[in-house]
């Protein structure tokens, strides 16, 4: 069920009007619908019979703290990749023995952090780590439990900036010698290798890469298996894609071209890929972000002004590439609709942001409904990846965030003040 859609010509997310919010506390604001949030995360864990099975949230894509006590009290672990994210989850009650810690640099005192606290397990990115976590675990008299992170060198077919499981990125220890850097991994007495991890990306919007590392994996623990190493434990990683496109349906409003961009179910991922790693007997851990969080949020915005040239016509609006960096940083498409529909003329322009950068638009030569300074408008599916990538660039405080419960609404973050830009 869509949590945030119009009923009449009016924006809901549950049963309160989203104008209702904008007005009550400013723009720019998020506002997430809880049960949006909670419908997706068991459609992460519904019909899976009795596979040993684990979804850990990955913080990054939303690290408010109301969102991950609700997800912590579901029974959710989590995918943590700081210090900082791990003491979040810690406080938001997810059980350490249900957090993993990933992540291609992680210093020593965030080892040491994660030790003490007794997390399930380290996902290991090089041979270097290796040698740093068992250093750490040999001072502390602690035995650290760890997944080896292997790049299979397969293409997401995603954005090439959040594309992490190719050979020529950062990520992961390369296919090639990961069977050498498992044997030598199982001589380290201060560890106990308990299984592999990757993550081939983000918003994949494919089955076949899935099935593509599934397979991959099988036949690796296979010949571990031959050579004596005997793995439990799958971590899948996350990256399992959303629908960005025509989120929202309104008669009124143009809709955008949707022959390649419907993007599988949850479960349709996850019946592409768990009967294949079920075969190795492993308990699987997933950490998707993204397919929990996205399309639970929605950006508000109000048009400040608006302006044409020869060119172009421009909605200039009073939130930016700090407050919502996606457009900017992957020219990522988010739907933009307004919270009242008035109008079913239709125009095309670019929505952009206060900000002293030409990057800072939002849409550019988008077919919109009509809007005139003083409308809301909603940036649709920006749940993840939104609040947590906003700064206080150009002066600007971050914006509040808002939880709707049916028709309870809850300040999850207030609206940062001028003061604490100091
Ligand atoms: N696990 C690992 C090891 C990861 O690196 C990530 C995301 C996830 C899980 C969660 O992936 P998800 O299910 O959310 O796709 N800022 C970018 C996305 C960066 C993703 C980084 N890693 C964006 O806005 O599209």
């Amino acid at each position: 069920m869509n949590y945030i859609a119009y009923k009449e010509n009016i924006l809901y997310c549950e049963d309160i009007p989203l104008s209702e919010l904008a007005e009550e506390y400013g723009t720019p604001l998020y506002v997430y619908s809880k049960n949006q949030i909670l419908e997706k995360y068991r459609s992460f864990i519904s019909g899976l019979g009795n596979v040993k099975y684990q979804v850990c949230y990955a913080l990054k894509a939303n690290a408010n703290h109301h969102i991950l006590q609700l997800l912590a009290t579901e029974g959710a672990g989590a995918d943590v990749v700081s210090a900082g994210e791990l003491y979040l989850a810690l406080k938001a009650g997810f059980s350490p023995d249900k957090i993993v810690f990933a992540g291609v640099g992680k210093r020593e005192d965030e080892i040491e952090f994660a030790l003490k606290q007794n997390i399930f397990s380290f996902n290991v990115e090089s041979v270097s780590e290796l040698h740093t976590i068992s250093r750490v675990a040999l001072r502390m008299g602690k035995k650290a439990r760890i997944s080896l992170r292997i790049n299979p060198d397969i293409d997401a077919q995603s954005h090439p900036y959040i594309t992490t499981g190719l050979q020529s990125s950062k990520f992961g220890i390369e296919a090639s010698k990961a069977i050498e850097v498992y044997t030598y991994a199982a001589t380290l007495s201060s560890l106990e290798l308990v299984g592999i991890h990757t993550h081939i990306g983000s918003q994949i919007t494919k089955v076949e890469p899935f099935i593509e590392t599934a397979n991959y994996i099988v036949g690796l623990i296979g010949k571990l298996r031959e050579a004596g190493i005997n793995l439990t434990h799958i971590d899948f990683g996350g990256g399992f894609g959303v629908q960005y496109i025509n989120a929202v349906l309104h008669e009124a409003l143009p809709q955008e071209e949707t022959s390649n961009t419907i993007v599988p179910a949850p479960a349709e991922f996850l019946a592409a890929v768990l009967p294949i790693l079920q075969t190795t007997g492993c308990s699987i851990w997933i950490e998707p972000g993204r397919s929990i969080i996205a399309d639970a949020g929605v950006l508000i915005t109000r048009v400040i002004s608006t302006k044409e040239n020869a060119l172009k016509k421009f909605v200039i609006i009073d939130s930016g590439m700090n407050d919502l960096l996606r457009p900017s940083l992957y020219q990522a498409y988010h739907q933009i609709v307004p919270l009242s529909i008035n109008t079913y003329e239709t125009e095309k322009v670019d929505v952009v942001g206060p900000i002293c950068e030409s990057t800072d638009f939002f849409a550019r030569d988008r077919l919109l409904a009509k809007s005139n300074t003083g409308d809301y408008l909603a940036v649709l599916t920006t749940g993840a990846y939104g609040f947590v990538l906003s700064s206080n660039y150009n002066g600007r405080p971050r914006p509040a965030e808002i939880l709707v419960n049916g028709d309870r609404v809850r300040v999850i973050r207030p609206r940062q003040m001028m003061g604490e830009l100091e």
